[in-house]
C-alpha cells in the first residue's frame, strides 16, 4: 500500500541551507543549456552522444525525458547533474556557469543543489535505511544527532519510518527506491535527478514512486527525470524527446505552476 503521509510542510526541513536562500534571491531557470556537445573518444573513433541540445528548466518543472537506447539522456543527465561535463557548450546550474567551479565548490554544489535516484536504487548493503540516508550528510559535515533527525524526518516523508532500522535486503524493490528517494531529499535540493527510477520496479511500485515524484514536485521541487515507459511520462508537466543527441520534440501537459497532472493522490487511488 502506499503510505506516503502527505505533511503539512516540506519533508525534511532543516534550517534553510545556502541552496534555498539562493533560490529565493535568483530568478534563473535551475537549468539553461545552449548548444551542448558530448563527444565520448578520440581520434577515428568518436561518438557523439549530444549533438547541439539547447534546454531550458524553470524552478518546479517536472521534466521527463524519453528516447531510444543511445540517444543520449543518459549523457545529459550525467551533465546536469555535473557528474560529467559537456565536450563543448554552456551549462548554467541556477544560473552559476558551473566549469568555473573549483572541483571542491562543484562537489558541494552537486551534494546541496541535486538529490540523484538512480534505476538500480545504490544503497549500500547491510547498512540501515536511516544510515543511507544519512550518508549526504555526512559528507556535508552535518552532526549525527541531527543528521539522524532529518534522515528520520526524510523517511517518514517517504512513507518509510517503520522500516528505518532495516537493511535494502530486507525491503521490497519499491521500498528500496523510497529509501533512495529519501536519501536524495535529505539534503534538501531544488532539483531532484532521476535516470530511469522505476525501470527494476514493478506497475505498483512504479506507481507509487512516481506519485512520490509528483508530491515532491507539487511542494516546489524540480523534477527531471528519464523514463522509457509512456506511463511514468504522463506524470510530468512536460516531455522531451531525445533522438541520436538532438532533442527531437518538447511537449508541454501542464504549466510549471500548475500541480503535476497525475498527483500522488490520484495515482493511489488507481493504484488500489
Ligand atoms: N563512456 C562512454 N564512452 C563511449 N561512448 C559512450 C559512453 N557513454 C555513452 N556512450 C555512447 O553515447 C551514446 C549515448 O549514450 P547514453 O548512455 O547517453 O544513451 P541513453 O539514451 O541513456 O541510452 P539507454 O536508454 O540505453 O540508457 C551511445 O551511443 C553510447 O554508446
Ligand atoms: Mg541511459
Amino acid at each position: 500500500m502506499f503510505s506516503l503521509q502527505r505533511r503539512p510542510s516540506a519533508p525534511p526541513a532543516p534550517p534553510a541551507p545556502p541552496a534555498s536562500r539562493h533560490q529565493l534571491v535568483t530568478p534563473h531557470p535551475v537549468i539553461e543549456i545552449t548548444n551542448l556537445v558530448k563527444t565520448y573518444g578520440t581520434g577515428r573513433i568518436q561518438v557523439t552522444a549530444l549533438a547541439g541540445v539547447d534546454l531550458l528548466v524553470e524552478r518546479g518543472d517536472f521534466v521527463a525525458i524519453m528516447g531510444a537506447s543511445g540517444s543520449g539522456k543518459s549523457t545529459l543527465m550525467n551533465i546536469l547533474g555535473c557528474l560529467d561535463v559537456p565536450t563543448r557548450g554552456r551549462f548554467l546550474l541556477d544560473g552559476v556557469d558551473v566549469r568555473t567551479l573549483e572541483e571542491a565548490t562543484l562537489a558541494k554544489v552537486r551534494n546541496r543543489k541535486i538529490g540523484f535516484v538512480f534505476q538500480s536504487f545504490n544503497l549500500i548493503p547491510r547498512t540501515s535505511a536511516v544510515a543511507n540516508v544519512e550518508l549526504p550528510l555526512v559528507y556535508a559535515g552535518v552532526r549525527a544527532k541531527e543528521r539522524r533527525a532529518r534522515a528520520l524526518a526524510a523517511l517518514d516523508a517517504v512513507g518509510l519510518a517503520e522500516r528505518a532500522h532495516h537493511g535494502p535486503q530486507e525491503l521490497s524493490g519499491g521500498q528500496q527506491q523510497r529509501a533512495a528517494v529519501a536519501r536524495a531529499l535529505v539534503s534538501n535540493p531544488a532539483l531532484l535527478l532521476a535516470d530511469e527510477p522505476t525501470g527494476n520496479l514493478d506497475s505498483a511500485s512504479t506507481t507509487e514512486i512516481m506519485g512520490l515524484f509528483a508530491e515532491l514536485n507539487a511542494e516546489g521541487r524540480t523534477v527531471v527525470l528519464i523514463t522509457h515507459e509512456e506511463e511514468v511520462a504522463r506524470f510530468a508537466k512536460r516531455v522531451v524527446r531525445l533522438r541520436d543527441g538532438h532533442i527531437q520534440s518538447d511537449t508541454r501537459s501542464a504549466p510549471v505552476s500548475a500541480r503535476p497532472p497525475v498527483s500522488g493522490q490520484d495515482s493511489r487511488q488507481e493504484a488500489s
